[in-house]
């Protein structure tokens, strides 16, 4: 029964211990658990770390920005910003299949992510954000991360990476309190949880760079209106999603044929199942109008109210 306060000083030891003058990599998604670990790795060893950040193109509004001024400014930690964008979008073109596009987006970021190590130089460890959960459910969650590592272009047999794990006791709520004592932001902190793939699995049928652009705004909307009524801690997920459904519209004298947005929030615990948000009417109100008055290309806006099961969180 330890406080979060010794779990640090202990955590924080026992990493300096383990890593000695040697060098460590992290790959920063910008979720809580990644940014958590960097932040107590980089309290240990400090200049010894590297976090690599790869922008898939694929974040929502102002996320990259936010990362890159959190954890280079604020923190003063080692970062290697990777614009990838372009490639993955390019890879993207013409794949409406989610399962191809996660496996696409899964792969390419494993070979970004090489590459950026293979320019820091010699590494020696990985961090991990795995969490106690994951350690308990899968026993083998780490040997299949690193499988993975190894099997899609590979890391070099003879690069010798160990882990470094240092949440593998700690449920969310105490990575949250872990963070909140680091002195990290509730931005941060508090983040809802954010798919991989991010808005590819969020964009029904193919990706393009102006359905990406539309639906970042649209989203920013959403959770900013969420944060303005106070829901932000309370609601597990919400988020716009592009169905990628026109419909016809009237603006004016004119008719409009243009997009719909869909709106889903969810109360859950893990994300294995959910309830689906009872958000205030006049907060879905100002969310709607926001999204057609300010997003264009946009004429119609409709609310998920679905639980899962049968439905999923995200569309895809
Ligand atoms: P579903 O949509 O299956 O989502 O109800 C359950 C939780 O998992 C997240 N999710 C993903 N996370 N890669 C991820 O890292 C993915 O491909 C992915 N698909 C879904 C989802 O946001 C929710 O929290």
């Amino acid at each position: 029964n330890w406080t979060m306060g010794s779990f640090i000083e202990h955590t924080v030891a026992e990493i300096r211990e383990q890593v000695g003058d040697k060098h460590v990599l992290c790959a920063l998604s910008g979720g809580v658990d990644s940014s958590v670990s960097a932040v107590l790795v980089h309290r240990a060893i400090g200049d010894k770390l590297t976090c690599v950040f790869v922008n898939h193109g694929l974040l929502r509004k102002g996320e990259a920005e936010a990362v890159q001024k959190f954890f280079r400014d604020g923190f003063n930690i080692n970062l290697v910003y990777v614009d990838a964008s372009e490639r993955f979008l390019n890879k993207l073109q013409g794949v409406t299949d989610p399962e191809r596009k996660r496996k696409i987006i899964g792969e390419e970021f494993i070979r970004v992510f090489e590459e950026e190590a293979a320019k820091v130089g010699e590494i020696d460890f990985l961090v991990q954000g795995t969490l106690y959960p994951d350690v308990v459910e899968s026993g083998t969650a780490t040997a299949a991360v690193i499988k993975s590592h190894h099997n899609v272009g590979g890391l070099p047999e003879d690069m010798k990476l160990s882990l470094i794990e240092p949440l593998r006791w700690l449920f969310k709520d105490e990575v949250r309190q872990v963070g909140e004592k680091l002195g990290m932001p509730p931005e941060i902190v508090w983040r809802q949880p954010f798919p991989g793939p991010g808005l590819a699995v969020r964009i029904l049928g193919e990706v393009t760079p102006e359905k990406i652009a539309l639906l970042q705004e649209a989203d920013a909307i959403v959770t900013g209106e969420i944060a303005r009524a106070g829901l932000d801690r309370e609601i597990w997920q919400y988020f716009a999603m592009l169905p990628n459904l026109r419909s016809v519209g009237v603006m004016g004298d004119e008719r409009t044929y243009a997009h719909t947005v869909a709106i889903r929030a969810v109360h859950s615990h893990d994300g294995m199942t959910a309830d689906w948000a009872r958000i205030p009417y006049d907060v879905l109100e100002r969310i709607s109008s926001r999204i057609v008055n300010e997003v264009e290309g946009v004429n119609r806006v409709v609310y998920d109210i679905t639980s899962k099961p049968p439905a999923t969180i995200e569309w895809e």
